[in-house]
């Protein structure tokens, strides 16, 4: 599904990655996990082709996508959900979703993928005419992941969905994606909650500074000690 081969990704001269190479099989869930500025959004910000990389390699369903603008990406089935949501606060959650379908494959089936997303999310649909700004924090990014799947990717990069939720609301979006998953849609998690998202991923990987250090079914890395004594605090 996605294939990133040694990327390397610069801000001016500083490098951001170094030879980032990492898989995503379809109909999977992979978690790449890492502290804060290990370079988990540069690379998605690259997948997206927000960021040109230096060199490295890019592949979406075997196709090269480095170096297409943002928007071919889109078109490619791969749907981006920020981190920190990026909602239009001042727009209803209704008017949120719609802003969702908004290349012409999707804008066709609109008022479909709309149900779906009511049946998926029915807090969404009990709060449709509120903007957006009054939701909480995890309808929010309810709201977030909803507004993504409206484009009906194949792929969706997830950044940081647990970011700043109470403990019970990350369980809940954590269900949320496993359910997006069990729909069919491959997923890309990038998470700081790095217990969370390895219990729940296939296969993960671990960013630190940039480089991946460590990969292997989520389950392993969990029990990995490396990864207890420097993530999970055990
Ligand atoms: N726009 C930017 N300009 C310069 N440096 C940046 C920019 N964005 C991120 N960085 C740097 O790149 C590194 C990786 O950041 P980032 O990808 O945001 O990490 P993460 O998402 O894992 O917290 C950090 O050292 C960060 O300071
Ligand atoms: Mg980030």
């Amino acid at each position: 599904m996605l294939n990133v081969t040694n990327l390397n990704v610069y801000y001016g001269d500083a490098q951001a990655l170094w030879d980032v190479s990492f898989r995503v099989p379809p109909g999977k869930i992979v978690a790449l996990v890492g502290s804060n500025g290990a370079g988990k959004t540069t690379t998605l910000r690259t997948i997206s082709n927000l960021i040109k990389p230096r060199s490295g390699e890019i592949r979406i369903d075997g196709k090269i996508t480095t170096g297409l603008p943002g928007y071919r990406v889109v078109e490619n089935a791969v749907a981006h959900v920020p981190e920190g949501r990026q909602l239009f606060p001042l727009m209803t959650v209704y008017e949120n979703l719609r802003v969702g379908s908004i290349i012409p494959e999707a804008k066709a089936n609109r008022e479909k993928t709309l149900q779906e997303m009511y049946e998926m999310f029915p807090v969404l649909y009990d709060r449709r005419n509120q903007l957006a700004e009054t939701l909480s924090g995890g309808e929010q990014q309810m709201l977030a992941i909803a507004r993504g799947l409206m484009l009906k990717p194949k792929l969706i990069l997830l950044d940081e969905p647990s970011l700043g939720l109470a403990p019970l609301v990350v369980s809940q979006i954590f269900e949320v994606i496993k359910e997006v998953n069990q729909a069919g849609i491959t997923v890309l998690l990038v998470e700081q909650n790095v217990q969370k998202s390895l219990e729940l991923a296939d296969e993960g990987y671990v960013l630190e500074n940039g480089r991946v250090v460590m990969s292997g079914k989520g389950k392993d890395l969990v029990c990995d000690d490396h990864i207890r004594k420097a993530y999970l605090g055990i």
